[in-house]
């Protein structure tokens, strides 16, 4: 790997940190990662201490929305190596998102170059606790300060570390919504981009006010077929089935998604991707085959559902009685913090190659 520019604090503020005790998203660490696009490149590759960025009131991501990111983890084993878990996959779907929203791509060796050497140097910040993370957060935006729907020429590409504790401390009620859409067929339902999250606010917040903490969202077409919740895809044990929605154009191809595929797979459990109306599962728990229900997603891990809604009918679920659930979310942080053998070969020492 070649050697980035690297300014260092003089004075690290991990010690402050209480790690027992971090909200999600509030705690930066100390360094951030940036690059520039300009004239059709990617230039001034640097690490930096953490600081605000100055930007024109005319920015074309502001205005119009060219705005991407991506979420990943790094954690540690019991001698505190700092490790990844499959970071090339972060960069595919970054870089399939800058293609849906007319963005340049960044080079997969760079970017894996900024996540191997930002890690390594944060190492003191990733959290020991079972459950707990140091959060990635690589993101791009527009730059152009001139207003036009159009695409920008400039763009930067950053990359924020943030300590966090589990996203979901307790089991999560869902609302199934037939009032609004998260993503239609040919829209960017499939990019992970600031749009669709804003668009989940407003129902998220009414959906709040009933007592849920997310939106599970169901198709545009018909409201009928379930498709992933706000914060993470979502899977159901029916019978002898794990079921979850396929990935057909309109949901994001999550990487823990992906992960515990495999994994529940190799175990041995029938797990199908293919449509699920939500009157199946209605049917199901009507029936006593709905046996279990959770969330995946990097900032969730493995959320377990204990209540879904769907217009007059609630659907509870006993989370202490789950099976599969509770295998995939071990296995997942057994690899992560290499008490459990890695035979994918997803886990990697963060910057073993680099010097930080
Ligand atoms: C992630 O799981 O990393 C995400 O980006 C989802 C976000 C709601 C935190």
């Amino acid at each position: 790997m070649n050697k980035l520019k690297i300014t260092k604090v003089e004075n690290s503020a991990a010690s402050s940190v209480d790690f027992n005790n971090i909200p999600f998203g509030k705690i930066f660490t100390d360094h951030m990662y940036v690059a520039d696009y300009i004239d059709g490149e990617w230039t001034n590759m640097e690490i930096v201490p953490l600081e605000n960025l100055s930007i024109h009131p005319g920015n074309l991501a502001w205005h119009y929305g060219q705005s991407i990111f991506e979420g990943m983890k790094a954690t540690r084993d019991a001698a505190g190596t700092p490790l990844l878990f499959r970071p090339e996959e972060h960069v595919y779907r970054l870089n399939a998102s800058a293609r849906r929203m007319c963005m340049p791509e960044f080079p997969k060796e760079a970017f894996l170059e900024a996540v191997h050497t930002l890690v390594r140097l944060e190492k003191d910040w990733i959290p020991p606790q079972e459950g707990s993370a140091l959060y990635i957060r690589p993101f791009m935006i527009a730059m152009d300060s001139a207003l036009g729907v159009r695409p920008s020429d400039t763009y930067k590409f950053m990359i924020c570390t943030l300590p966090v504790g589990p996203y979901y401390p307790k089991p999560v009620k869902l609302k199934a919504e037939e009032t609004y859409i998260r993503a239609a067929m040919g829209g960017v339902g499939e990019a992970k981009t600031a749009g669709n999250y804003a668009a989940s606010l407003y129902p998220a917040k009414l959906a709040k006010a009933e007592g849920y903490d997310q939106i599970m969202w169901l198709d545009a077409n018909e409201f009928k077929y379930i498709q992933e919740v706000g914060t993470m895809n979502i899977f159901f044990v029916i019978g002898d089935e794990v079921i979850t929605p396929i990935t057909e154009g309109t949901i994001l191809k999550g990487i823990t998604r992906k992960t515990i595929i495999e994994l529940l797979k190799d175990k041995g459990y029938n797990v199908v991707e293919r449509r699920l109306s939500i009157d199946e599962v209605v049917e199901a728990a009507d029936r006593g085959d709905l046996k279990e229900v959770f969330g995946t997603g990097t900032a969730a891990v493995i959320a377990l559902v204990d209540e879904i809604k769907y217009r007059d009918k609630v659907m509870y679920l006993d989370p202490s009685k789950f099976e599969v659930a509770p295998y995939a979310k071990n296995t997942i942080n057994g690899l992560r913090n290499r008490t459990i053998e890695d035979a994918k070969g997803w886990v990697v020492e963060a910057g073993a190659t680099v010097e930080a």
